[in-house]
């Protein structure tokens, strides 16, 4: 059995820089056409200069491989229409991270007071750039994103122009949202599609399932699975996929990320299948982005099949998902 999938797309991808770029950059761009590249880099991307500078890194990690990355720009509250409008087509949305609620987020917003943001989101709603939002509170950790829910509502009633993308979700609660306010759309991440918080820290820890946001219930995860595995229009596949050295994972203090870079297409296939919902999966991994975005990506086509893939025990310095283990599909054939 085989499925084939047409420039398949990550909206949330961490590649990081240096050494770790090069190692992690590759096994995105072998198999997907195109990915939103995170800012959230030691300092994080700020300025067009910046961004341009790190875009060329990764074209040049991704050398050989037909792979468009789409930038982000980390968001800041002083950002305005002149600033934004000058980076032309070379940037695909900004990232709002609330300040220290993950990786590398320490220069990010505090407090969400309407008229202070109010002239950098109504230059991004006047130039059509999408915000992305890692949407977490600081409260106790099983409801951050929960209660981060009316943030994004008032966010989406005061800017209707603005796309705000709810970037990894992982409750009920934001699904509910999606189809209440029109602007509101979301990225689901692969292991947030297959595990609960059960698989972290239910039996023995597992460091490498750790990550922000934490998985949830298996009331959450139902619920994303059902409008992943239906397409639903307003939801495309961002795998979130975040190395870490593996010293860092297996520590005391343990870094939030999971590595899933290497696995998401075969491991997305398996899940599909096993829901019988194959057919959909085109429209997760590439469509809905392409309309929510309106972006046209290269044109690569990935063929799956139902043939064994064995998981890598490490890619370099990080350890993927599913280290060790066999998946029931894999990639045949990239053209
Ligand atoms: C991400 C990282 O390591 O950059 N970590 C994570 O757990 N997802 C940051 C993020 O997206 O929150
Ligand atoms: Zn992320």
């Amino acid at each position: 059995m085989t499925t084939e999938l047409n420039s398949p797309l990550d909206m949330h991808l961490h590649l990081r820089d240096g050494d770790m770029l090069r190692t992690v950059a590759p096994l995105s761009s072998e198999s997907f056409a195109g990915a939103l590249i995170m800012p959230n880099l030691v300092p994080p991307i700020d300025t067009k200069e910046a961004l341009l500078a790190y875009r060329d890194r990764i074209l040049d990690a991704t050398k050989g491989d037909i792979f468009k990355p789409y930038m982000t720009l980390f968001f800041r509250e002083n950002y305005d229409y002149d600033f934004l409008a000058g980076f032309g087509d070379s940037l695909t949305a900004l990232k709002l991270y609330p300040a220290g609620i993950t990786t590398n987020s320490e220069g990010g917003v505090s407090g969400f007071d309407i008229d202070t943001l109010r002239p950098a989101l109504e230059a991004m709603s006047e130039l059509g750039l999408p915000l992305c939002i890692h949407g977490e509170t600081n409260g106790f950790v099983m409801d951050r994103e929960k209660e981060f829910v009316s943030i994004y509502e008032n966010l989406a009633s005061n800017f209707p122009k603005l796309k705000i993308i709810m970037e990894h979700i992982t409750t009920k609660e934001s699904i509910d949202a999606l189809d209440r306010y029109e602007n509101l759309y979301a990225t689901i991440t692969l292991h947030h599609l297959l595990i609960t918080l059960d698989d972290v820290v239910g039996g023995m820890l597992r460091p490498h399932l750790f990550c922000k946001p934490i998985a949830k219930r298996p009331i959450d995860r139902e619920a994303l699975q059902k409008v992943a595995l239906n397409a639903h229009p307003k939801v495309m596949f961002g795998s979130d996929s975040a190395p870490h050295p593996k010293e860092a994972k297996e520590s005391c203090g343990c870094a939030a990320g999971v590595f899933t870079a290497p696995i998401a297409l075969a491991a997305l296939a398996e899940l599909f299948d096993k829901h019988h919902k194959l057919e959909n999966l085109q429209k997760f991994v590439s469509d809905n982005a392409k309309s929510i975005y309106g972006i046209t990506p290269p044109e690569k086509k990935v063929i799956l099949e139902k043939t064994p893939m064995n998981v890598p025990s490490s890619c370099g310095s990080v350890v993927p998902m599913f280290a060790g283990e066999t998946l029931s599909w894999s990639i045949k054939e990239i053209i």
